[in-house]
């Protein structure tokens, strides 16, 4: 039986520090303060915009939905990045090591923790960009409609929704009399964006920020043509469904959100992180905060809020003021930004996996860097196999919820760690200070608490057996290979 003990000990930030310093396997570091900002934007501006701001307004069978106080559900949960933004920025500038939160954990709360955080970031990464790949797929249908291309639905589709769609289920092949349904367009954008991961950061990084600028474009475009049809009458009830519609829609919007966090993955590809790391993080929250505020208002005013339960309600709100035109601009600019999403989130993920190895936590073979693009290949196409197989069949709500869930709870742990930290090593140097310690990290673990409590019960059920998997493998694996239990042996 592992000793409780062991569960809690800590691998001390200069050990930390030292042994990424020390190790063979470096990534290159290339990114400044821009880059890791377009990072962030690229990141966070994705499937929560474009697709999942429909469910939050209308809600569904699970949720009432916000209403035009959808507006309030973007503040509250931009509020609650907010406070968890500045954890994450002074952790990011003290340890700029590329586990990001998994580290921070390991550091302060203990390897179980570190553990259970590391767990809880596949569900924010690669289960995460599960959802964003089949939301891209459907946008990405879209788009070719409107070139008067249809894509077959059944290889653009997920059993469960086929199921419910009988035409869907009788222009499938079938195979020994079994359907076959498919999402190629998912599987296929997951498995180009891995290859350009494993070629290289920097390369990944200007592919970002092109697609980072068309995407602010596109959002600008929805607002300015927007503005002109919004009826103020839209905006009365404000709240429809009371403060349960808004806190049930922040639950759901935080994904929206979810991105910025990941910038702290590329800590040892930035040049100067002390500096940079804050800016970004921030930087990129801040900006992504104002403009979802305007877009959720400028959405809301245009068609009445309960006819927006569509997958994908930017470009349904163009079509119902009858500008087609500007509802393929939608379509385009949408399908670039959860590309540039997949990029962020497939970049992270292999960085944590790679942390976790370096640790002794996963295999070794894991933090293998790959002799010429200097990039975590194993750990990129893992991840890669991992999320394009998932999205062939997955569904795009129950992703969405898993994610929310895996990544709230990541929050908590590592505003708990700032604290543990400010009362552990008050004296420790930081270049970025996390303000009115333990007050803004209680605050952030008070508002995650709270959208968690507005997601389904599904959801919880779903996350408390991840956990259980989870613990598990740590318990196999993990305990007797960790590096830190071999050197206080
Ligand atoms: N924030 C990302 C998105 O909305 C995950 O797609």
């Amino acid at each position: 039986m592992a000793r409780f003990s062991e569960l809690l000990r800590t691998k001390s930030l200069d050990a930390i520090l030292a042994d990424a310093a020390r190790g063979t396997d470096h990534l290159k570091r290339v990114l400044g303060a821009f880059d890791l900002t377009l990072l962030g934007i690229g990141g966070v501006i994705g499937a929560g915009i474009f697709a999942l701001v429909g469910t939050a307004a209308a809600g569904d069978a699970a949720r009432p939905g916000a209403g035009p106080a959808l507006v309030l559900s973007f503040l509250l949960t931009g509020v609650a990045c907010a406070f968890c933004g500045l954890c994450y920025a002074e952790f990011a500038s003290l340890v700029p090591i590329s586990g990001s939160a998994y580290t921070y954990a390991y550091a302060t709360l203990g390897e179980l923790i570190a553990w259970i955080i590391g767990w809880d970031l596949i569900l924010e990464y690669a289960v995460g960009n599960v959802a964003v790949a089949v939301s891209w797929s459907g946008y990405f249908c879209e788009l070719l409609k409107g070139f008067g291309i249809e894509f077959p639905r059944w290889l653009a589709t997920d059993l469960r929704t086929a199921i419910h769609s009988p035409d869907i289920l009788h222009s499938a092949p079938h195979l020994f009399g079994v359907p076959i349904i498919f999402n190629l367009p998912a599987f296929s954008i997951v498995t180009a964006l891995t290859v350009l991961l494993v070629i290289g950061i920097k390369e990944s990084a200007r592919f970002n920020g092109i697609m980072v600028g068309i995407k602010l474009l596109v959002l600008a475009f929805f607002v300015v043509v927007g503005l002109t049809y919004v009826k103020p009458a839209n905006w009365t009830p404000f709240a429809p469904n009371g403060w349960a519609g808004v806190q049930a829609g922040a639950a759901v919007i935080f994904f929206a959100y979810i991105g910025f966090d990941a910038v702290s993955t590329a800590a040892e590809e930035c040049r100067n992180p002390t500096r940079d790391m804050p800016i970004g993080i921030l930087g990129s929250l801040a900006i992504c905060t104002v403009i979802y505020i305007v877009v959720a208002a400028v959405l809301t005013g245009m068609i009445p809020w309960n006819h927006l339960n569509t997958a994908e309600p930017l470009s349904v709100a163009m079509r119902v003021v009858h500008k087609n035109w500007a509802a393929g601009i939608v379509a385009f600019g949408s399908v670039v930004a959860h590309t540039a999403v997949l990029l962020v989130f497939q970049l992270g993920q292999p960085r944590i996996f790679f942390s976790m190895s370096r640790d002794g936590l996963l295999p070794r073979s894991f933090s293998k860097v790959h002799p010429r693009f200097k990039t975590p290949y194993v750990t990129t196409i893992l991840s890669g196999a991992f999320v394009a197989l998932a999205s062939s069949m997955a569904s795009l709500d129950e992703m969405a919820d898993l994610c929310n869930i895996g990544t709230l709870s990541a929050f908590i742990l590592v505003c708990a760690g700032v604290i543990v930290l400010h009362y552990r090593e008050p004296l420790r140097p930081r270049p970025f200070k996390t303000p009115l310690v333990p007050l803004v990290p209680l605050l952030g673990i008070g508002f995650c608490l709270y959208l968690m409590l507005g997601l389904p019960t599904l959801a919880w059920i779903r996350f408390a057996v991840w956990l259980v998997v989870g613990l598990g493998l740590y318990y196999a694996y993990g305990f007797t290979h960790s590096r830190l239990a071999a050197r206080s042996a």
